[in-house]
């Protein structure tokens, strides 16, 4: 059986929640993982198949410029990256820390910290952003004695806006402050090579642009003694001791791997280093600037960020509610976009009041057409509303 189309042609427009189309090479993958019996190492005597999980690894390692693959975990997704990073962190080092983090979060990074807070654990300051990123300085001044741990995103999945994560990881260096990078919705987007930032920890998602499939994910990191693992059980190795083992990866990894899914990310990672990330950064930053260019031009729209990183294009339309929005760029345009609190509630609350915006996400495989497609449809929906009515 062949792939399934959608039952009428679709301009997919929210990849910044999970990307779609895959590459052929993702679908592939899956099907010829699927095809043969697994093969790993300590789980099965059969021979045939090949090992995913190591290539997975390596493939990962050598698109983050992250060695040793081995350093390199697999989980479900960046929100399990960063729970066990955080979790892993405060086992390690103790409670009663101070911890930094930025009101461009996701609430895979805020619900984790405020948990923590909530039980007395830590003590967090999360801090302002202004235009799109939090400032080293910013940073730096908020940094106290007591401070030991710095989570924050790469680039928020609001406004598509890219943190100078090198800057402030320098600040936190000379600190010693341990610093903990949400790349979810960067890697696969801009460049990243680790070997180059000073980073400690680094999260990612498969689904997003790195052209996986959902449920798969995982982190980097560089000194694995600095977080303790927090999840324990059957690795495939030294199988006779009751302690789960702490070498890499086994320390963070138990339980069975994603197989297939694994076999996506590495094709996913694999399809992106072949077709560039440079170019793949250039059209975006080419087809993001149309699409903001356009939206401009309606005095009915309010586009809050103006020179995204990211493909992703947040906004509103003065006299109309953003789920209304939606609902006519998906039933009159099929356009697919995404309204409300993007999982980010600060961003919202510093951009928009709290009330929530629409998203316009690309990727790779947005046309040019597409994009004409949805600066057409927000302008027409534009000139329809009413300013007088509507929140924004
Ligand atoms: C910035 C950011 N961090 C984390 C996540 C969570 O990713 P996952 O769904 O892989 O857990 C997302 C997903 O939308 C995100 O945009």
């Amino acid at each position: 059986m062949g792939v399934m189309e959608p039952h009428r042609p679709i301009i997919y427009l929210n990849n910044a929640a999970t990307t779609w189309p895959k590459p052929p090479e993702v679908h592939e993958a899956v099907n010829r993982c699927l095809a043969l019996p697994p093969f790993g190492s300590g789980r099965t005597t059969g021979t045939q198949g090949e090992d995913y999980i190591t290539l997975a690894r390596e493939a990962l390692a050598g698109f983050l410029g992250a060695g040793p693959p081995e350093h390199v975990v697999f989980t479900q997704n960046a929100t399990d990256s960063l729970n066990l990073l955080i979790q892993g962190f405060l086992a390690a080092n103790g409670d009663g820390c101070h911890v930094l983090t930025t009101a461009l979060e996701h609430n895979s990074v805020l619900r984790p910290l405020r948990e923590l807070e909530r039980q007395g654990r830590i003590q967090l300051t999360i801090l302002p952003f202004e235009d799109g990123t939090v400032s080293p300085a910013t940073v730096e001044a908020a940094i106290r004695p007591e401070t030991r741990l710095a989570v924050m995103t790469h680039a928020s999945n609001v406004l598509g806006s890219v943190q100078d994560v090198r800057a402030i990881g320098r600040v936190l260096e000379d600190r010693g402050v341990y610093f903990v990078v949400d790349g979810a919705q960067a890697a696969g987007h801009i460049p990243v090579d680790l070997r180059t930032l000073p980073i400690d920890a680094y999260a990612f998602t498969g689904h997003k642009a790195l052209f996986g499939i959902p449920g798969t994910g995982g982190f980097w990191i560089r000194d694995p003694e600095a977080v303790a693992p927090v999840r324990f059980g059957g690795t495939g190795s030294s199988s006779c001791t009751l302690l789960h083992p702490r070498g890499m990866p086994e320390r963070f990894e138990a339980g069975t791997h994603n197989y297939p899914g694994l076999a996506a990310l590495a094709a996913g990672a694999g399809f992106v280093r072949a077709t560039g990330p440079g170019a793949i950064a250039a059209k975006a930053e080419r087809q993001a600037a149309f699409l903001v260019g356009e939206l401009r031009q309606e005095p009915n729209v309010v586009v809050y960020n103006d020179r995204p990183g990211l493909p992703i294009i947040a906004f509103t339309v003065r006299g109309m509610e953003h789920e209304d929005v939606g609902f006519v760029l998906a039933r009159a345009y099929g356009i697919v976009s995404r309204t409300g609190i993007h999982c980010a509630p600060l961003v919202h609350r510093a951009i928009d009041g709290g009330v929530g915006c629409v998203r316009l996400s690309l990727s790779w495989f947005t046309t040019d057409d597409e994009c004409a497609c949805a600066a057409r449809a927000v302008r027409e929906i534009a000139r329809n509303a009413d300013p007088q009515v509507g929140t924004a």
